[in-house]
């Protein structure tokens, strides 16, 4: 429905930019004569940019993937031992069930949720293997879109990774916004945000960044967590979690779940997005699910085929390999407590690279307060620059990062925090 949509739109764009007899015209030679050229994607345009430039002390510090204190793509331990593990297998390639397979749902609504959760045990949840993070939101925006009782309506976060707006209007609902972030402080709009909250109409839905809020680095502290809930309780406003950071943020996978925990305990009904991509390092396999929580076992079970008969037509079942590392590290204990080393050796270097950056900036005697760098959390900093500064670091240093300031920690290592920090201080002075 939502391409027949497009295609009308197309057309009728067509009719009034170009004319429809320019279009007959065009259409003469070729079907796609009248398609005009699109704006590159933000974050890849930057990393496009890097490649080019020949400069040896460039640094691409646009892309939200984690790499080692070299620079380097890393591949984790335990998802090394996972691959050793299923090779020795000899799995055959087979299609996945269209909702994924149920271990790999039940694992990861498990670390989501919690080993105790009384919701998985009363089989409260309804979960589906989705392509990534991204995959999971946009199935869940499709489930939305058609059975929402409310408004097709959905809240974001100012600002918000930037492929949350495109999700959801593509899965036809209307997307609007609330304060989250304030420039003043470089942290949390509390104020802002509740008191937004508490203006959105009845039964709509808020998106929230369970944790290491993209593009900031900036989430709720747990008693504004709990505010937030009380609010959109009152407001009776439906939470719709994007949890692509579990573990990331802070290293500690049941720390990073408080505030979807949280919300569950206050008695809120919830949408979740899960992402492998970051936590497992699997950012190309496509790991992810979705999820819903119902209020009993037989609503689970309605609301799953609804999600299956949508998942149907778009990509009929989701890839193989990467649920099944997920599934491999998830069910086995050893691995699993290798793994959570692993995440905690990713998140703790960010943090160690964080605390470099301040101190060097406060070493070149820079007279900013960079407090921020160490309060935010996760992959990303907002640093507060603006995008003439940032434009000055690309051409003056070849530090490659998107207009809005955002710099992704995981690009910083021991040996290029010095370079960077003057460069820093040079466009900030
Ligand atoms: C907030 C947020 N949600 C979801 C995703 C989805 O990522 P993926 O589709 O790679 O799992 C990302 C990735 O950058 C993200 O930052």
């Amino acid at each position: 429905m939502a391409c027949s949509k497009a295609v009308q739109r197309s057309a009728v764009l067509l009719q009034n930019s170009t004319g429809f007899e320019n279009y007959v015209g065009k259409r003469a030679s070729s079907w796609w004569g009248a398609v005009q050229m699109g704006p590159p994607d933000v974050i890849l345009g930057v990393t496009e940019a890097f490649k080019r430039d020949t400069n040896p002390k460039k640094i691409n510090l646009g892309v939200g993937a984690y790499r080692d204190d070299n620079g380097k793509p890393f591949v984790l331990p335990s998802v090394r031992k996972a691959e050793t593990r299923l090779a020795e297998k000899q799995l055959d390639k087979e299609y996945s069930p269209i909702s994924g397979t149920a271990e790999f749902c039940k694992h990861s609504i498990l670390l989501a949720l919690g080993s105790d959760s009384k919701h998985v045990a009363d089989g409260l949840n309804a979960t589906v293997q989705g392509i990534s993070g991204t995959g999971a939101l946009r199935v869940g925006g499709a489930f939305l879109a058609s059975f929402f009782p409310g408004a097709k309506e959905i809240y974001l976060p100012t600002p918000s990774w930037g492929n949350h707006g495109p999700i959801f209007r593509h899965s036809g609902m209307n997307v609007k916004s609330y304060k989250y972030y304030d420039p003043s402080t470089c942290g949390f709009d509390s104020k802002g945000a509740l008191d937004d909250l508490s203006k959105i109409p009845e039964n709509s839905i808020v998106l929230l960044h369970a944790c290491a809020h993209n593009p900031t680095g900036v989430d709720p502290r747990p008693e504004q967590w709990s505010e937030i809930s009380a609010v959109m309780k009152k407001r009776k406003l439906f939470p719709f979690f994007d949890m692509a950071y579990q573990g990331f943020a802070s290293g500690d996978v049941a720390k990073d779940a408080f505030a979807v925990r949280a919300f569950l305990k206050d008695g809120h009904q919830i949408a979740l997005a899960q992402s492998f991509a970051k936590n497992m390092g699997l950012y190309g396999e496509r790991a992810g699910a979705f999820s819903l929580i119902c209020s009993d076992k037989e609503e689970a079970a309605r609301t799953m085929s609804q999600i299956k008969i949508l998942i149907r037509p778009m990509y009929s079942n989701p890839p193989i390999h990467g649920a099944r590392l997920v599934t491999e590290i998830l069910s086995d204990e050893a691995l699993h407590k290798q793994w959570l080393g692993d995440v905690k050796l990713m998140a703790d270097r960010i943090i160690s690279v964080r605390t470099k950056l301040q101190d060097n900036l406060k070493k070149l005697g820079s007279s900013r307060n960079w407090q921020h760098i160490t309060d935010q959390i996760g992959m990303f900093c907002f640093t507060g620059m603006n995008q003439q500064q940032c434009e000055r670091l690309t051409k003056e240093f070849s530090v490659y990062l998107t207009k809005d300031g955002r710099i992704s920690m995981a690009g910083v290592t021991s040996k290029n925090v010095d370079y960077l920090a003057e460069a820093i201080h040079t466009v900030t002075k």
